[in-house]
């Protein structure tokens, strides 16, 4: 009986770091890197994030709408599949922060 304890004492203390919600800076590392560059500065410009220039709009729902639906006919897909709107608001938060000249929102 002892044992089983000790047991789910270690099985439940490992679990929060396994659980743990990806950051959107983990979800960007995964997805979006690639083509947005670590620093957002891609060097292609529509596709850079610290240039000032945001094609699609520079507010966040502007920015949370391309993730959300992409933007058609380019290699931007709808991330709206792999998810949540508070993951892609977190995600918009992130990427606007690589532009410098952008006032940060504050948080609703
Ligand atoms: C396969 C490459 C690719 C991946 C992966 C990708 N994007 Fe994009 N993204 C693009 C391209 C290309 C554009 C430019 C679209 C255009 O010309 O309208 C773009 C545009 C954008 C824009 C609009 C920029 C502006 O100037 O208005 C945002 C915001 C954005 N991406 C966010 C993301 C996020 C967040 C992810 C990860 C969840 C991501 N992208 C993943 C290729 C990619």
């Amino acid at each position: 009986m002892k044992l089983m304890a000790a047991v789910l004492l270690v099985t439940t203390a490992a679990l929060p770091a396994l659980a743990q919600e990806p950051t959107a800076a983990d979800l960007y590392r995964v997805k979006c890197q690639a083509c947005h560059m670590a620093d957002g500065n891609a060097p292609i410009a529509t596709m850079n994030f610290a240039d000032g220039k945001w094609i699609h709009g520079s507010k966040p729902a502007e920015i949370e709408k391309v993730i959300t639906d992409g933007a058609p006919g380019t290699a931007m897909l709808s991330f709206k599949a792999q998810f949540t709107p508070e993951q892609i608001a977190a995600l918009a938060t992130f990427v606007r922060s690589f532009d410098k000249s952008l006032k940060p929102v504050k948080k609703k």
